[in-house]
């Protein structure tokens, strides 16, 4: 079926679902770091992150957290519901890595005193800088309410996936949530939006340390589609044709 295409991003093609009010994400072998600066492909990385974004969505929906997943529709797609997305990235940080080791000289791999919760405005141009609560209300980008609510989901998600990930041996280092507003009669209620997958998460193996996500690509690691791989097979959402089959439907021009 041929559908119309609302957005192209790095990662994902936006296209507009069979019901009103739905999108379908097509998610794309494409990866890109350094804000755009390092570009390569990651064969099969599209496939395994809508099972592994279905799966941890799923998980969450169980314990309350309201997100925009609705099903998956094949190898590559998914369907969810179309939100107004808030222009936040709320990170959260349990273990020092990436950015935060940069400005604030901390050792990577320091475990951190508490869970740290970051907000970036979604800003290409700018280069997605990270932002306080002030500037995010004052420039009216989301309301204290809408932090607040966004802040505890997110902590929320935390316990729920450190817990996860602990049981099949990593560590939940670092993660990036993305959450939308969606329209029920008068009512605004705020989901979570996106993806959760190794693009999107840090994830250390508990006994080795070994990096199982993004970070093997930005930093040439090597390895990288089995990195994706083994967090898809330990979820156990590794398709049953496995690595062999990674190419899924291809998307239409
Ligand atoms: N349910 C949803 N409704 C509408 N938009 C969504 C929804 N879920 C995610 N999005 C948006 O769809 C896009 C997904 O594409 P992708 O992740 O490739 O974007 P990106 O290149 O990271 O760019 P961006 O800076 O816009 O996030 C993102 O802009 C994301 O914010
Ligand atoms: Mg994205």
């Amino acid at each position: 079926m041929r559908r119309r295409r609302i957005y192209e991003g790095k990662a994902k093609v936006l296209f507009e679902g069979p019901e009103p009010g739905t999108v379908v994400q097509y998610f794309k072998d494409d990866a890109t770091a350094f804000n755009n600066q390092k570009k390569g492909t990651i064969t099969g990385k599209g496939v395994l992150n809508n099972r592994i974004s279905e799966h941890l969505m799923l998980r969450l929906a169980e314990i309350g957290i309201p997100t925009h997943f609705v099903r998956r529709l094949n190898m590559r797609e998914q369907l969810v519901r179309e939100v107004e997305i808030i222009p936040i990235e709320v990170v959260v940080r349990n273990v020092a890595a990436g950015t935060i080791c940069k400005r604030l000289g901390v050792e990577e791999g320091t475990p951190l005193p508490r869970s740290i919760v970051e907000y970036y405005l979604k800003n290409d141009e700018l280069g997605d800088p990270l932002v306080s609560e002030e500037h995010v209300t004052a420039f009216g980008w989301a309301s204290t309410q809408d932090l607040d609510e966004m802040m505890q989901y997110a902590l929320r998600s935390n316990d729920f996936l450190t817990g996860l990930f602990y049981g099949i041996g990593m560590k939940l280092v670092d993660f990036k949530l993305e959450f939308g507003r969606l329209w029920d009669e008068e009512e605004m209620r705020i989901v979570l939006a996106d993806e959760i997958s190794p693009d999107s998460c840090r994830l250390w193996d508990i006994n080795t340390n070994e990096k199982l996500d993004k970070d093997r690509f930005r930093k040439d690691l090597g390895k990288v589609e089995e990195a994706y791989q083994e967090v898809a097979r330990r979820l156990g959402v590794l398709p049953e044709a496995g690595p062999v089959d990674m190419q899924g439907p291809q998307v239409m021009q």
